[in-house]
């Protein structure tokens, strides 16, 4: 049963109220079902249980230390991006066998570390940083363990700024290259090439790209395998879609289907990287309407959630739902009524922030809302709270964690003393 529902009238997350977290802990706030982290995360699993598999999951886009236990404690991996990110990963307890370590700019000090922490392998974007893995891990007295990036040069068909399996993009390495670097590795004494990597893109709704990057990768692999490069692992990174006008998302099964036969024949075990796809639909923001107004050509609905708290439709353009907690009944995107129902004017849901570009939804059909009314914004659980930022000297918004009946604040709202504490006059 999915955990966000109108039973009653009214929005309730799991077992709770919405209306009783905000009444509780304010607004703006994001409110996440750990149900859904745990459905979503077993889904995958079971989806890909055919392979021997490690799910990374990508700490980017969710990195709430309380979700990251609750998925450390379901068995999952971590895919991390930075010292930061793998700090976060120890601190939960993740086993450093079971971290994967992406980016195209890793500072000697996170190589360093990340060799140190004993992790399973990081995935190296270019010759030059391979020869800097080589040269740190000969320092510790290591062997450093590496998966090529590749970059298949696939269109994933998803927003140009999350694409990242094209020629043009800057990750990873043509296969040209990756070919020429795994027959010169014997100059590298100090790594070894345990595994392929190719993350194509984010918010993919097709399964096509995966299995025309897998194809290539596959070739790959099968012609350029030595002693000195067993590419145990391969790494097809994350990016499977979720609904947020809905109905574009793909079952985990169906990315399964394209990819259990062309990874099966090559003997690897498979990770993979989702974010999205675990949080995505798991997480939602909770905002108080404080004023309605008329212009002569719209209708603006100002909430106190701002493009600082939620960037995505500013950014990208992303559609997020927004709909009223006591609308009686679900939004359009969930199977409730129609868009474009009579009474349904349609309105710009903005922030605060002093920009044109701070809105939440644009020209949306939405009931009659009032002053003090509570909305909620949907899908919201990645790339949410981790791309906020305090733009207007504005505190970050807390994060409240729903298990069941229950709920707990897991990260509190910041305050104006935060807002200056790393700063002198
Ligand atoms: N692995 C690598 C190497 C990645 O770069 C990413 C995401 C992932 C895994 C996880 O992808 P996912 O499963 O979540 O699609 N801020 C954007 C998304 C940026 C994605 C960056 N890389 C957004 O809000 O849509």
């Amino acid at each position: 049963m999915d955990a966000f529902s109108y039973a009653g009238g009214s929005l309730r997350i799991e077992g709770v109220s919405a209306a009783a977290i905000a009444d509780a802990v304010g607004t703006p706030v994001y409110v996440y079902s750990a149900r859904t982290v745990r459905e979503h995360y077993r889904k995958l699993d079971a989806a890909f249980s055919e392979l021997p598999r490690i799910i990374c999951f990508s700490i980017k886009s969710n990195s709430c230390l309380a979700l990251l236990k609750i998925l450390a404690d379901e068995g999952a991996g971590f895919d991390v991006v930075s010292g930061g990110e793998l700090f976060r990963a120890m601190r939960v307890g993740a086993d450093p066998r079971k971290v994967v370590f992406a980016g195209v700019g890793k500072s000697d000090e996170e190589i360093e570390t990340a060799l140190k922490a004993g992790i399973l392998m990081f995935n190296v974007e270019s010759e030059e940083e391979l020869e800097n893995v080589d040269r740190i891990a000969g320092r510790l007295g290591a062997t450093a363990p590496v998966a090529l990036r590749l970059n298949p040069d696939v269109d994933p068909h998803t927003h140009g700024y999350i694409s990242t399996g094209k020629i043009e993009n800057k990750f990873g390495l043509d296969l040209k290259r990756a070919g020429a670097l795994v027959a010169a590795s014997g100059r590298f004494g100090n790594v070894r090439i345990v595994g392929v990597h190719a993350h194509i893109g984010s918010q993919i709704t097709e399964v096509e790209p995966y299995a025309e990057a897998l194809d290539r990768v596959g070739d790959f692999l099968r012609c350029n395998r030595s002693a000195k490069a067993p590419m145990e692992y391969l790494d097809a990174g994350g990016g499977f879609g979720i609904f947020y006008r809905g109905g574009e998302a793909q079952p985990a099964e169906a990315f399964a289907h394209v990819m259990v036969p062309r990874i099966k024949p090559l003997g690897c075990t498979l990770i993979l990287e989702p974010g999205r796809f675990i949080v995505g639909n798991a997480g939602v923001l909770l905002t108080r309407v404080r004023y309605v107004k008329t212009s002569p050509t719209k209708r603006f609905i100002i909430v106190d959630a701002g493009m600082n708290d939620l960037i995505r439709p500013s950014l990208y353009g992303a559609f997020h739902e927004v709909w009223p907690v006591d609308a009686g009944e679900l939004p359009p995107s969930r199977g409730g009524p129609v868009a474009a129902a009579p009474g349904y004017g349609r309105a710009d849901v903005v922030g605060p922030i002093c920009e044109s570009g701070d809105f939440l939804a644009k020209d949306r059909p939405m009931p009659e809302v009032k002053r003090g009314e509570l909305l909620c914004v949907f899908s919201a659980g990645a790339y949410g709270f981790t791309m906020s930022s305090n733009y207007n000297s504005r505190p970050r918004a807390p994060e409240v964690l729903v298990e069941g009946d229950k709920f707990r604040v897991v990260r509190r709202r910041e305050t104006y003393e935060d807002l200056v504490s790393h700063e002198t006059v």
